[in-house]
């Protein structure tokens, strides 16, 4: 698309000219109207470049690219595992950011029917008891974890038997790789947050595991639960990985795999 700027006096001239409908007439006069004002066309001309690219690099179906017609392919429903992982990240940082409202990450004492139970105890009990629908958000949120991690493996593994981690797409294979380790680190850190007794000794695992790292195994029980045993600290990192660093880190790392994905297409299925 390419319309000629023209002067002020020169555009109401050309469009009786060109003998134009009536509503041809409006709809250049409106265009004109706002072009001299917002530079409107400047802006379609962008659109339409970006739509011819978007067109470009798609990549085409399977069925369309491979000619298949109207065979069926068994594999086809396995190549939707990308997306399911994609939708439950979505459903579960959506209903974690709700339940954000009503968390709190402090291992202080509290009160809430259960003895030595804490603030971030008492405020998932409270979520679950008090709070409408709160024990439906939270469940929500620990199914949406749970399908998320199992799906972004069986992802894994359609990629692997499909083969289509071979070349060109070895850097979205390893980019993968990373998201499989962020997504179980993403669990471990919301699966301490309720601070109860599965949180508890899940954390202290973790202390031991760390603390079993040749040399510096001190150092990462140190950096990553804050000392060698379980307190407001290891509650406060947790949180923090959990609920700021993963998620903009994630969202960040997932735009670049679809992003990869929409460049190169998807892998040949044979
Ligand atoms: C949060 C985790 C992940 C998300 C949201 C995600 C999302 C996606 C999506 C939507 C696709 C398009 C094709 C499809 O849906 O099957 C895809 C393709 C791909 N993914 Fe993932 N993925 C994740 C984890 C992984 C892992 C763990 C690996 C391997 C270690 C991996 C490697 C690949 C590769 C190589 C492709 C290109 C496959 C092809 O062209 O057929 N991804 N991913």
């Amino acid at each position: 698309m390419s319309i000629e700027r023209k002067d002020d006096h020169d555009h109401k001239a050309w469009i009786k000219e060109k003998d134009l409908t009536a509503i041809e007439s409006t709809f250049l006069t409106v265009l004109v109207w706002l072009d001299r004002r917002l530079r409107i066309v400047d802006y379609l001309e962008l659109l339409e470049t970006l739509y011819y690219r978007v067109n470009l690099q798609m990549p085409k179906s399977h069925t369309e690219q491979y000619n298949l017609d109207n065979k069926f392919w068994y594999w086809y429903p396995l190549y939707s595992l990308g997306f399911f992982s994609t939708l439950s990240y979505v459903v579960a940082a959506i209903s974690g950011a709700l339940l954000g409202f009503y968390y709190s990450p402090s291992a202080a004492a509290a009160t809430c029917g259960v003895d030595g139970s804490t603030v971030a105890y008492c405020a998932v009990a409270g979520i679950m008891t008090d709070l409408n629908f709160g024990f439906f958000l939270r469940s929500l949120h620990r199914w949406a974890a749970q399908v998320m991690t199992a799906a972004v493996f069986l992802h894994m593994l359609r990629v692997y038997f499909t083969g289509s981690y071979k070349e060109p797409r070895e850097v979205n294979w390893l980019i993968g790789i990373v998201l499989l380790s962020l997504t179980m680190v993403f669990g471990y850190t919301g699966y301490l947050l309720p601070w109860d007794q599965l949180a508890y000794w899940a954390g202290q695992i973790g202390v031991e595991m760390s603390l079993s790292i040749p040399l510096v195994g001190d150092w990462v029980a140190q950096l990553m639960f804050g000392g060698f045993s379980l307190g407001q600290a290891t509650l406060q990192r947790m949180y923090l990985l959990h609920v700021f660093l993963l998620p903009f880190v994630v969202t960040t790392v997932i735009a670049i795999h679809l992003g990869l994905v929409w460049m190169q297409g998807i892998a040949e299925p044979h």
